[in-house]
């Protein structure tokens, strides 16, 4: 396991990555096919960049010409917002419909379209069907059966799911769903941690069931600070190295043409959001979008390994 020793002081704060675990069962998926495929943008933690690489990545991945549905299973409905669809958070009929036996609402009915992607928008009543999951045999399932696997491969090439911010039945559907995950981090100790938590708390316990792959890891918003280097070193030498995408390795520190790697802090994330649309529509020259075109290779791809 990727162990995290932190100590802190008021403006120090140090973690180091270190592989530890002889049986570490960590594998690099080797699919070389664009099948169809659905994928979790996740980690425990808020503010870390899900919502933002789940709207980038279903327009990256319509932009390559995929048909695309965008799934918002977080209760606070940020990509539904981001997408210009905040009208829908408090409508009539909602996912929790569409899961629920005899309500007489299908999929069709809830999804909404945006100008290059679908989207299954959150609602309000989000937590309900938390708790609906929560109480029902084998409700992780349902996500799964009702809403993925039903149009995965049909209706859409790519179905992408933004997940809640916390440990739970929804998350825990949601991983469950698409059997892929995207792991968005911040050069911080208590991003890193949380993934530390959801590797051994959630992404192993699921894997004991069934096949879980992590898709990348995708270092967010760096700005330039000393942390950076240490966290983006560490990583590349743990056993999660092989999950960096290119964009996100050491080596853009020696180039000089590059702003540095990962997804850079940049502003225009934070007001396409706001105005409702992906980076793409918003700022058609922001240089995040090539990055974000790669990681929607290696989502086509399957993995980190041979996504051009
Ligand atoms: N690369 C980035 N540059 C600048 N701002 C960003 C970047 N990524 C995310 N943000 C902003 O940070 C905040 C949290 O991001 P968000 O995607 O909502 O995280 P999460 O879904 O994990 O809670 C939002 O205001 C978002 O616009
Ligand atoms: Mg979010």
């Amino acid at each position: 396991m990727w162990e995290v020793h932190t100590s802190e002081t008021a403006h120090d704060v140090r973690t180091v990555f270190a592989v530890s675990s002889p049986d570490a069962t960590i594998e690099v998926s080797q699919m070389t096919t664009n099948d169809p495929r659905a994928v979790s943008v996740a980690l425990q933690k808020g503010g870390v960049g899900k919502t933002t690489l789940a709207i980038n990545l279903a327009e990256r991945l319509a932009n390559r010409d995929n048909d695309v549905l965008l799934v918002d299973l977080d209760q606070q409905g940020n990509a539904t917002e981001g997408v210009g669809l905040s009208d829908a958070y408090s409508s009539d009929v909602h996912i929790g419909d569409v899961l629920e036996d005899g309500s007489g609402i299908a999929l069709e009915d809830v999804i909404r379209s945006t100008d290059s992607f679908d989207v299954l928008p959150a609602h309000e009543d989000l937590d309900s069907v938390e708790n609906s999951i929560r109480s029902a045999t084998f409700g992780e399932l349902w996500i799964r059966n009702e809403i993925v696997d039903p149009v995965l491969g049909e209706e859409y090439d790519y179905v992408v799911v933004d997940s809640p911010p916390n440990l739970g039945p929804l998350a825990d559907a949601s991983l469950i769903s698409t059997q892929n995950v995207i792991v968005p981090l911040r050069m911080s100790e208590p991003s890193v941690s949380g993934f530390e938590r959801m590797y051994t708390q959630q992404i192993g316990p699921i894997r004991k069931e069934i096949d879980l792959d992590i898709m990348a890891i995708v270092p967010n918003s760096l700005a330039g600070d000393n942390e950076e280097k240490r966290i983006i070193g560490d990583l590349e030498d743990s056993q999660f190295g092989a999950f960096l995408p290119r964009f996100a390795r050491a080596d853009h520190f020696e180039d000089s043409n590059s702003p540095g790697p990962g997804i850079r802090e940049r502003i225009a994330f934070k007001r396409a959001w706001r105005e409702g649309v992906p980076l793409a529509a918003y700022d058609p020259e922001n240089d995040m979008l090539e990055r974000l075109d790669e990681l929607a290779a290696i989502v086509e791809r399957g993995g980190v390994a041979d996504a051009r």
